[in-house]
């Protein structure tokens, strides 16, 4: 009888030691930094947004992964679904490697017409297989186009036979296929980064690719990734005009990657610059391979991208997941100034997340201040007449951001140098800078803060700042600047969560 109560009782103990210890007992998704409206991975390693496509009420984010560690590794593609590209479900991985390679960047479409023969609506995946015994070879042909369908929405995955389609001519650097359909010419577009450019491939079928032409800045040596191709209706005009997006790994305004855009025209073969002048989609640090959604319900150009930046994202302090993706963005076109311009917008649906406000109280000095609770995420909304100075978080600890306004040289400031955890690169800190596009006096700025995330929409998203911070305790203490406080007629804070 004893040693029964005793094998009872060990067992027991085994088991409140296996939940105390087992995952489970853990809040996978309340950890340090975590944010709590931007999609992250439960675990591990993710980089670029991939296959971004809407099919029967159901937005499906893929996603560059890795699933046994929190730094790069031989990469899959991450799934989850959404119904409003807010609220994620996690999927199981959609494609692994296999032996033409991993499975790097592309994009999704769906096959309405059945060009391919792979059945009506069947979700065809584009993707590069990057071969890494060709890469330790030596050879140049190590990257390749291919694809996978899906007929169960996105589920399972079977790749085609006869892969890649594209095969590489012997360009070292040959990845990242965003395929459209071509109304007009009636036939499919591949745009790929090719080293330091972007090359088109058409196609009636999605199996047999044709070059058609290539598109760079002579004298650009920097490398291009995850290009994206969309025509867009110019604001307030009947007008279209074809938009080339292209992010950079190098050299970007703030150093490091991020992700830009040509505005011009595309005859369904050749894309041409209106000027070859590259404008940035974002000018913070953490907004790279921004792509958009295909087949869109609502003919919108929507899309995300990766919030980190290759020159830390794999040393930045978070576990066991590491980065998220920006909140989904429709974007705009606009004639500024004689420039075309692109403007961000946070998707309509966020409104639903908005759980009332904060209430502003008084600091020593009479200043507005905001206490908000470590768990927040939320959203702030500024109106100014002209004397905007710009906002301060900080925490007991003396660490703090600053997203300033410089009146001289007309554009804002977001200051990380002191903004909590730096030494895992000194690639981190600093200033960043972002141009205005606008001289009015009026500023209007809204603000997402989700823990390590902060995404800043000035002058109704024309100048967009994606940054990401890791205070070592929350900053629960926003204020304005000294000498905002008498013009800043509206200042609103709508907790997300
Ligand atoms: C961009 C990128 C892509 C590539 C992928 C690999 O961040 O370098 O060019 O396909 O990441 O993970």
């Amino acid at each position: 009888m004893r040693m029964k109560i005793i094998l009872v009782m060990t067992i027991l103990w085994l088991v409140a030691c296996k939940e105390k210890t087992s995952p489970k007992s853990i809040d996978k998704f309340n950890e340090q930094h975590r944010p709590q409206i931007h999609f992250t991975p439960k675990a591990n390693w993710m980089n670029d947004p991939n296959g971004l496509v809407y099919l029967d009420g159901e937005y499906h984010l893929f996603y560059q992964y890795y699933p046994d560690s929190t730094v790069w590794g031989p990469m899959h593609w991450g799934h989850a679904v959404s119904k409003d590209m807010l609220k994620w479900e996690d999927l199981p991985i959609a494609l692994y490697p296999d032996s033409l390679g991993l499975i790097f960047s592309g994009s999704a479409v769906i096959d309405k017409d059945n060009t391919a023969g792979f059945g009506a609506n069947a979700m065809v995946a584009i993707f590069t297989h990057h071969n890494m015994d060709g890469e330790k070879a030596g050879t140049k042909t190590f990257q390749n186009q291919s694809i996978a369908y899906s007929l169960d929405k996105g589920r399972t995955f079977t790749k085609y036979a006869d892969n890649p389609v594209v095969k590489n001519p012997g360009i070292k650097d040959f990845r990242d296929p965003k395929v459209i359909w071509h109304e007009a010419s009636k036939q499919w577009v591949m745009v790929f980064a090719a080293y330091d450019r972007a090359m088109f491939y058409t196609s009636p079928d999605l199996k047999s690719w044709t070059k058609a032409s290539e598109f760079g800045i002579p004298g650009d040596d920097r490398l291009w990734e995850c290009p994206d191709l969309f025509p867009i209706k110019i604001e307030n005009s009947k007008d279209i005009k074809w938009v080339l997006i292209t992010s950079i790994q190098k050299k970007a305004p703030n150093g490091g990657t991020a992700t830009s855009y040509f505005v011009g025209d595309f005859d369904g073969k050749t894309f041409t610059a209106d000027i070859k002048k590259q404008q940035w989609l974002d000018y913070g640090k953490d907004n790279y391979a921004f792509v958009t959604f295909s087949n869109m319900p609502d003919s919108s150009v929507t899309g995300l991208g990766w919030m980190s930046n290759w020159e830390y994202a794999q040393v930045v302090p978070t576990s066991p997941w590491r980065s998220a993706m920006t909140l989904p963005r429709k974007l705009t076109l606009h004639k500024v100034n004689g420039e075309y311009l692109i403007k961000s917008h946070i998707v309509s649906g966020i409104t639903n997340y908005e759980k009332g406000t904060i209430k502003p109280s008084k600091d020593s000095k009479g200043g507005s201040m905001w206490e908000i609770s470590d768990s927040s995420a939320y959203k702030i909304t500024v109106a100014s007449q002209s004397d905007f100075k710009g906002l301060r978080w900080s925490n007991s600890l003396g660490e703090e951001i600053v997203l300033g306004y410089n009146p001289i040289l007309n554009q804002y400031d977001f200051d990380r140098t002191k903004a909590g955890k730096h030494e895992f690169s000194d690639k981190f800190g600093g200033v960043h800078h972002a141009q205005r596009f606008t001289s009015s006096k009026q500023k209007n700025l809204t603000i997402y803060v989700d823990r390590s995330r902060i995404e800043v929409f000035a002058d109704g998203g024309l100048t967009c700042m994606t940054e990401i911070m890791f205070p070592t305790k929350a900053m629960t203490t926003l204020r304005l600047l000294d000498g905002s406080d008498g013009d800043v007629n509206v200042v609103k804070i709508e907790k997300m969560r």
